[in-house]
Formats: C-alpha cells, structure tokens, sequence
C-alpha cells in the first residue's frame, strides 16, 4: 500500500464568470522515503493539487476523485478529521516561513505547544524535543535562539524553524510548497539536502513543489510536469531528465542555464501558458509546442502508460527528443 494515492483528483473554482477548472484528473503516489515533484509553471495547478489534499482549498473552490492517505480516502473529509490527520499525520511547509509562524511568540513556545497539545508532552519533555528538532536541522545555538522570536532568525534560518516544527509531530508525509524559492542559492541548496536527510532517517514521504527543474534533479525519486492543470508526463527523476518524453518537459529543460551558456541564446519557451478560463479543446500545450501536429488542435491528448507502465506522457508526437 502506497503512503499516499491519488486517482483523478481534479478541482473547479465557482467566479463570477462561471466554473473554472483548475486541475484536471491527476493521478500519482508517494511512498514512504521518497520524494515526488511537481513542476511546472506558475498557475499550472500546482498549489490547488496538494492544498486539496490538506483540505486548504478556498470557499469557491471543490475536489473530486480520491486521495487515500494510508489507505483511507481523505478527499473532502469533515474539518475535525482532517485536522488531526494534519497535526499528526501529514505536515506543509509553505513559500514564506513566516505565514506559519507567529511572530508575537517566542520560538520555544510555539515548539513546545505542538507537542504538549498534541503529544501529550510535559513542558520538560517538550523544551527537550523541541530543541533536539532545531538541531536535527541545524539551526546553531539551539538553545539560545529558543528563547528568540521568529522575526530575529535570517530567511534560511526561519525556513530550517518552519521544517523543525513541521517535523516535530513525525509526519509520515511532508509537503513542501517552493520552500526555497525565496532564499538565495547556497541557502536553497542546503534546505534541499535537509530534506533529503530528513526523509532518509524519518523515512518520510515528499512532495516538493517548485517551478525550478534544478531542484528537482537533486532531490526527487519521482515528477510530475504539470501543464494548465493536467499532467503532461509522469515518470522517475531519471527518466525524465536523460530521456524526457514530452516536448513541454524538453523545452523546460532547455530554459535552465548552464554554466557555459550563452546568456543572451538562453532558450525560453515562446508564449505563455493558456488562461484556464478558456482552454483550448485540444493539448493546452499545442500552441506553443515544437512538435505539435494538426491532431494536437483538436483533441487533448490522454495520459498514456509506456515502459511498462512505470511512465506516462500525454501527446500524440512520435518518439522522444532528447535534450
Ligand atoms: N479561489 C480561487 N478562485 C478561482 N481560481 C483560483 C482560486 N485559487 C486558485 N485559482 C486558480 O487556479 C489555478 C491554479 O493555481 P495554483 O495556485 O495551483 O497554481 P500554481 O501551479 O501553484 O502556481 P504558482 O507557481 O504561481 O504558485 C490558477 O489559474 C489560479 O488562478
Ligand atoms: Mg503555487
């Protein structure tokens, strides 16, 4: 039994204009000790997907499908369950550390009262735990900046505070939405390889959101490449770097500079995603895709399963281009 499994999980937003479809019948797992990714770029779904999961989608907003957790069936389940599933079972690290925390308490407290509330911990047991969590991701001078307020912690140290204490209750699945995306580079790099750490000893299940397909390479067992809301090909982090099978997956690899690029040549790719108010009634990637055909206009390509189903792409161009 997989951690997590989702099957067509798809999720509509009511506006004023009418019912939006946001995400589109994802389907993926995520096993205990390892990470998935989902990339892809700003507005493909991302966010909403796994915002469903922890039951987080806005008012306006509605999931279908299934999302198991462990076997059980999560999806849309009332707020006082998920909430414990939440506290317990599945944690979410967010773009800016700061949402999650409160900056009117100091970080011992706000440590401490996850496990006294949901552990069941003694102030002692709790100040103990707490800080050998802030050494688990190494923050220095653990037990003087225990006695501080999250406002005095640099970016990456507010960052390493928000992942100690998504892990203090041993959440058997993380989630991760760009955690790095505002920290600089050396920073990023050490956060990504605290995860991986992480994961190894608490044998922890990820899921690591980012647009970034650098981040990727270095953390991720699994990806998933979103495009307005669908998936556009699903496979292991090897795969889909060394033999990627869809043009969208090619042309996000090539817009990542290298060391000996040309800086002024870097390729982007032409236009921009499709507004998901009126997508388009064939592949939402066609009018931008190097490959595309006269099929790709009018009708949307179905997610197919190939190498013996260990991957799954959704286009009609023959063969792969490899990068
Ligand atoms: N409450 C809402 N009402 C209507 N549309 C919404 C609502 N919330 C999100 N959306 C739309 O859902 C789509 C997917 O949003 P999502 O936040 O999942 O994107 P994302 O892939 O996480 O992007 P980013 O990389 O910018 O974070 C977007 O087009 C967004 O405008
Ligand atoms: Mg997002």
């Amino acid at each position: 039994m997989s951690l997590l499994e989702v099957r067509d999980l798809s999720i509509s937003f009511d506006t004023p204009d009418g019912s939006v479809q946001a995400v589109n019948k994802l389907n993926f797992t995520v096993e205990e000790g390892k990470t998935l990714g989902i990339v892809g770029e700003s507005g493909s779904g991302k966010s909403q997907s796994v915002f469903s999961i922890m039951g987080l989608l806005a008012k306006n907003g509605h999931a279908s499908g299934s999302v198991k957790f462990k076997g059980k069936e999560i999806l849309n389940l009332p707020e006082k369950d998920l909430n414990l599933i939440r506290s317990e079972q599945i944690a979410m690290i967010f773009q800016d550390a700061m949402t999650s925390l409160n900056p009117y308490m100091k970080v011992k407290k706000q440590l401490m009262e996850v496990l006294i509330k949901h552990k069941g911990l003694s102030s002692k047991d709790a100040f103990t735990e707490s800080l050998k969590m802030l050494d688990a991701v190494k923050i220095p001078e653990s037990k003087k900046r225990m006695e501080m307020y999250p406002h005095e912690f640099s970016g990456g140290m507010r960052q390493r505070l928000m992942i100690a204490m998504s892990l203090l209750c041993n959440p058997k699945l993380l989630i991760a939405d760009e955690p790095t995306t505002a920290l600089d580079v050396t920073v990023q790099a050490q956060i990504l390889a605290l995860l991986n750490e992480l994961k190894k000893e608490f044998n922890t299940g990820i899921i690591l959101i980012t647009h970034d397909l650098g981040v990727v390479a270095g953390s991720c067992d699994d990806v998933m490449v979103m495009y307005a809301g669908s998936t556009m090909e699903y496979g292991t982090v090897e795969d889909i770097f060394y033999e990627p099978s869809h043009p969208y997956t090619v042309s996000l690899l090539k817009s990542i500079p290298k060391l000996s690029d040309n800086l002024e040549k870097l390729e982007t790719i032409p236009g921009n995603p499709p507004n998901i108010m009126n997508l388009p009634k064939g592949c939402a990637f066609e009018q931008r895709c190097y490959a595309a055909k006269p099929e790709c206009k009018i009708e949307r390509p179905a997610l197919v399963g190939f190498s013996n189903n260990t991957r799954h792409r959704a286009c009609f161009s023959e063969g792969f281009q490899n990068v």
